[in-house]
């Protein structure tokens, strides 16, 4: 059985890809920096940004799902100054242009590349990485598909957890429709293989919902008070920090029910 490689196999999205994969009874290998307990896959142990081990992870490997990436404000879960000057790019564009390369050698048959929506109007420092990461995936002559997600759930959760420590939240007025992984996971894998390939469908949320509402909501199944101050950004700003609407496909899993199974489903659980 061939098999398909999972870069970032170890990460919020990568790691519902994998579960479904499994699932399907696909063969699944992970490329990971460091290799994890986890059954009925395979582990590469390899780094994109070095390039170490990453020949070796495409041996037999006809699909290639790329979802790794190195997000520093991901990582933290919060903005700083530092992130509105630069972004690393040794995964994002170094990584992606080896791991091209090597896919070349190795005959892949599909590159599929995990993205985000709005990269070209977009002006954070992380944007302008992916966007170039996106482009060395379009000029390359594998067969390649990218496919560009709204923020996930998970992201949002970390950047309002963030401000749990203020009373009072400026939130923009901005309308956006953030996504689950879940829904995003199912998806890559119908791209991976419904035998079509190049630009996909852009995939957001169910929720069309302003930030404050957003926020609120948060609050509200969290049962916490904190004021949310309601801010007005111009569309240029918003659209710069990645507030937009996407068009195409459409999730299923809503905010709040997201936060519910979050936070209250194991507790009632318990
Ligand atoms: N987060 C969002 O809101 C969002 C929205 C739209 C699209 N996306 C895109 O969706 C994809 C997945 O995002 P995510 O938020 O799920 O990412 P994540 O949770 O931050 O996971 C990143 C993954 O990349 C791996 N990685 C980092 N550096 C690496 C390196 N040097 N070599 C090999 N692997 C490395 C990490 O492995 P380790 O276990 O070794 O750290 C981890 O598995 C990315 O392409 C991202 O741009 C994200």
């Amino acid at each position: 059985m061939s098999v398909i490689l999972v870069t970032g196999g170890t990460g919020h999205l990568g790691r519902d890809i994998v579960d479904r994969l499994v699932k399907s009874g696909r063969r699944v290998r992970i490329l990971a920096r460091s290799a994890q307990s986890r059954a009925n896959v395979e582990w590469a142990t390899g780094d994109l940004a070095t390039g170490a081990g990453v020949a070796d992870s495409l041996r037999n490997v006809h699909t290639v799902i790329n979802a790794a990436t190195f997000s520093p404000i991901a990582r933290r879960g919060g903005i700083r100054l530092v992130d509105f000057f630069s972004s690393p790019a040794a995964v994002d564009v170094d990584g992606t242009r080896r791991l091209l390369a090597l896919c070349q050698e190795a005959s892949v048959a599909h590159f599929v590349h995990v993205s985000i929506v709005g990269l070209h109007d977009a002006s954070l420092p992380y944007a302008r990485v992916k966007l170039a990461g996106e482009q060395l995936v379009r000029g390359s002559t594998l067969s390649w598909s990218v496919i560009p997600a709204m923020p996930f759930y998970y992201l949002l959760d970390k950047l309002l957890a963030g401000l749990l420590r203020i009373p009072v939240w400026p939130v923009p007025r901005t309308v956006f429709n953030p996504v689950d992984t879940s829904d995003v996971a199912d998806y890559v894998i119908r791209c991976a293989f419904d035998g079509e390939h190049g630009d996909r469908a852009e995939i957001g949320g169910p929720d069309e919902l302003s930030c404050v509402e957003f926020a609120r909501q948060y609050l509200s199944v969290r049962g916490l008070r904190r004021a949310v101050l309601p801010i007005a950004l111009s569309d240029r700003a918003a659209r710069g920090m990645g507030f937009v609407v996407s068009d195409g496909v459409r999730g299923s899993l809503c905010w709040r029910d997201w936060l519910r199974r979050q936070y209250l489903d194991h507790r009632q659980a318990a």
